[in-house]
């Protein structure tokens, strides 16, 4: 069976356009596919939070999954800092990447607009974390909002890099 993954931001209480775009969604895709769902705590600290505020919110965002209809008993949810395998396959993803890939990224040229000297290193190398994310589990498929698309496509060009670079077919094509 393929398997699924995909993260959301701990924001709290979900807006109309997480329920929408992402967790209606996630809540069908349980009856065909092997899912992971994920809350990604550590991709929220790329920006400054609250340390007690994100972990309410990110129990929220957990409680918010279970109430809209993510079955534990058929998917597995859960925080991203919980599991240390992504951190350290986000390392080696760092090694793996090319700066000229990140410097691609319009999210972060969005989101750095025009502080650029001053934002977290963990900003750029955001979409590294996400493609450990993914492929920590040899996850190939991953519903994600078009905003997300350069990021899905960055994780397949580490893959492919990775398997290149090592002599291995190790990482799935996403
Ligand atoms: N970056 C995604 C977003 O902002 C969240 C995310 C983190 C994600 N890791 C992921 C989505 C892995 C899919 C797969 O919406």
């Amino acid at each position: 069976m393929q398997r699924i993954f995909s993260g959301i931001q701990p924001s709290g209480i979900p807006t109309l356009g997480n329920y929408l775009g992402a967790m209606r969604n996630w809540v069908k895709l349980q009856d065909e596919y092997d899912c992971l769902y994920c809350v990604v705590d550590l991709h929220a600290i790329t920006v400054w939070q609250d340390p007690r505020e994100l972990a309410n919110q990110t129990r929220e965002m957990a409680a918010s999954l279970l109430a809209c209809g993510i079955d534990p008993a058929r998917s597995i949810l859960f925080h991203q800092s919980s599991v240390h395998a992504h951190l350290r396959l986000a390392w080696i993803f760092n090694c793996v990447a090319r700066m000229g890939w990140l410097n691609r990224m319009t999210q972060f040229k969005e989101k750095a607009g025009k502080d650029r000297e001053n934002v977290s290193t963990g900003l750029f190398t955001y979409p590294n974390l996400m493609a450990a994310d993914i492929l920590v589990y040899h996850a190939t498929r991953v519903p994600v909002g078009d905003d997300q698309r350069q990021h899905l496509e960055l994780a397949n060009d580490i893959a492919q890099k990775f398997n290149f670079d090592y002599g291995v077919d190790f990482f799935p094509n996403i």
